[in-house]
């Protein structure tokens, strides 16, 4: 137990200057200084009838939100300053500091970049990610490196390219014919079935952003077979084992490279050779400038751009599998905003521009879908210096040198004091899409920005993805209402999360056609 402790907790902080805060850790005398003062969360807690421990190992690992739950525990018997942020403090190891206090996750979001004393993403979740993907990533790197990479990587995805109309209905044209395909092939089913048919959705939506993807987006041909059966098991394969190999492996050896000891580690080396395979494929089609490609201006060679073609492939597919699937699940759940849905988008038929902004309550059910359900649950930042940080009330922080920081958007995103009845009009832990008309009547989510989801992120480092990943989750949402009325199986909507989340029943939905 005491080296799982030691890997969630280790740093790259001198020696020196561990031992130098040993003293204070030791009196338990706070290393936060400021208006805002986290309360100090127990390592052990026994007796405290907290969900689980503080920190990942390998018996909790696969429960990622009861850790931050834990964080929170009895929080809300807390009035002070310490209800929405929390810390741990175990003596010889950086502090680690979780909030849900949108104000500070704002602030530390907007600090965060490459100039001196700014906040960098901490790389210490992404360990595994880095050791399949390779380390020169957007994801993954920090510093002057991360914004070579964003230079080089995002302008093929940002909105000004993909907006542009002629690039946007090239692909919204080819993501709509492979959306239709796929549904036209449920329809048949059903039909052919003569009744209602009961469906995980979720390996289904997977497949078809994964073909979205390849085939459009990249301009590849890869059979849909091979796509469904092949490549998403592998990726789900290569994902399962970042996440285990990021709180087991402490030699920090890259999965490609371990010998096949164990039956896990080597199906888990054939699932990584299947990634390498498909991240090949789509590598090919730069020479003919086929899909994205023909917007990429660099002659930065193939080999460069491989850990940010594994990260967009696996990263992009699974936030985009989490946002679609977690939309229909919610709407599984509430016919009343199902049917508002389908009463606006059947009379849609090309998703543009002026079609997407007009769709406002498909906006909205978006919206409260990345609200109530973030596809990414938390955000991890680093203190790369002693830091002040000032919320927009004018409250300040003091974050010492490598403090690791959780943005707990999960738990920010579902508490009363931020989103209740009070702020939006319902409660915050309901799916409610209206919520979003009262916060627009208000004037609240125009020019002071003032209630935020974070869905995206925010400051330097949001998702540069945004467009694309709207854009496909729009199309199949859309799609898939006008096709079919859907009602979940399993009354509660649970949540299981890894690197995202997903709803826990993998979308288990009975499917009507509609007349
Ligand atoms: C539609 C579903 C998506 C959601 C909900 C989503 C969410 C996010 C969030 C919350 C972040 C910020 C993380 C942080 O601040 O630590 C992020 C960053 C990122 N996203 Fe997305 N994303 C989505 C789609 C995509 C797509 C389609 C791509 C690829 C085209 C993409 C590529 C990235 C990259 C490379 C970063 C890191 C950016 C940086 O560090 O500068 N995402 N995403």
């Amino acid at each position: 137990m005491a080296s799982q402790i030691r890997t969630f907790l280790q740093d790259r902080i001198p020696l020196y200057q561990r031992l130098e805060r040993l003293p204070q850790q030791l009196l338990g005398r706070s290393p936060f200084m400021g208006d805002i003062t986290p309360a100090r969360v127990p390592l052990l807690g026994i007796f405290s009838g907290r969900p689980t421990l503080p920190f990942p190992h390998p018996w909790n690992y696969g429960k990622p939100i009861r850790i931050l739950d834990t964080y929170f525990w009895d929080a809300d018997a807390d009035d002070g300053p310490g209800r929405h942020t929390r810390y741990l403090d175990v003596p010889g190891f950086a502090p680690v500091l979780v909030t849900r206090d949108p104000g500070l996750i704002r602030s530390i979001s907007a600090d965060t970049g490459d100039r001196p004393g700014q906040f960098d993403r901490d790389t210490l979740p992404s360990g595994g990610i880095a050791r399949a993907t390779g380390k020169d990533s957007l994801l993954y790197a920090n510093g002057p490196s991360w914004k070579h990479q964003k230079k080089l990587s995002t302008p093929p995805f940002a909105r000004t390219t993909l907006f542009q109309p002629e690039m946007f209905a090239e692909f919204e044209r080819t993501f709509r014919h492979t959306v239709g395909h796929r549904l036209e092939a449920v329809r048949a089913h059903i039909q052919q079935h003569g009744g209602p048919v009961r469906v995980q959705l979720e390996p289904e939506i997977k497949a078809v952003m994964l073909e979205l993807l390849v085939n459009n987006f990249f301009g590849a041909t890869v059979a849909y077979g091979q796509i469904r059966n092949r490549y998403v098991p592998a990726i789900d394969a290569v994902i399962n084992h970042i996440v285990f190999d990021t709180v087991v492996n402490k030699v920090g050896c890259p999965l490609h490279r371990m010998p096949g000891l164990s039956r896990g580690i080597t199906d888990a080396k054939a699932a990584r050779a299947t990634f390498e395979e498909l991240t090949d494929t789509v590598i090919a089609t730069r020479k003919q400038g086929l899909g994205l490609w023909a917007q990429f201006k660099s002659d930065v060679p193939d080999e460069l751009l491989r850990s940010n073609i594994r990260v967009f492939l696996a990263g992009a597919l699974e936030a985009t599998t989490s946002y679609a699937s977690w939309a229909i699940a919610h709407l599984a759940r509430n016919t009343t905003a199902q049917e508002k849905l389908f009463a606006e988008v059947q009379g849609i038929n090309e998703y543009t521009p002026g079609t997407l902004e007009q769709a406002r309550y498909l906006g909205h059910v978006l919206n409260e879908t990345l609200r109530l359900t973030p596809s990414l649950y938390f955000h991890p930042r680093r203190a790369s210096a002693d830091t002040w940080v000032q919320t927009a009330g004018g409250l300040r922080l003091y974050v010492p040198k490598g403090t690791h920081i959780l943005l707990d958007i999960w738990h920010a995103n579902r508490h009363d004091d931020h989103w209740g009845t009070a702020a939006t009009g319902f409660p915050a832990a309901d799916f409610v899409p209206e919520r979003w008309e009262n916060i627009a009547q208000a004037g609240r989510n125009k020019g002071t920005n003032e209630l935020l989801h974070f869905g995206f992120g925010h400051g330097p480092r949001f998702c540069p993805g945004k467009s694309l990943g709207q854009l496909e989750v729009a199309l199949v949402v859309g799609a898939f209402v006008k096709l079919f009325q859907f009602v979940a199986v399993n009354p509660a909507n649970e949540a299981r999360a890894s690197v995202s989340t997903k709803p826990l029943d993998g979308v288990l939905t009975e499917l009507h056609l509609r007349q």
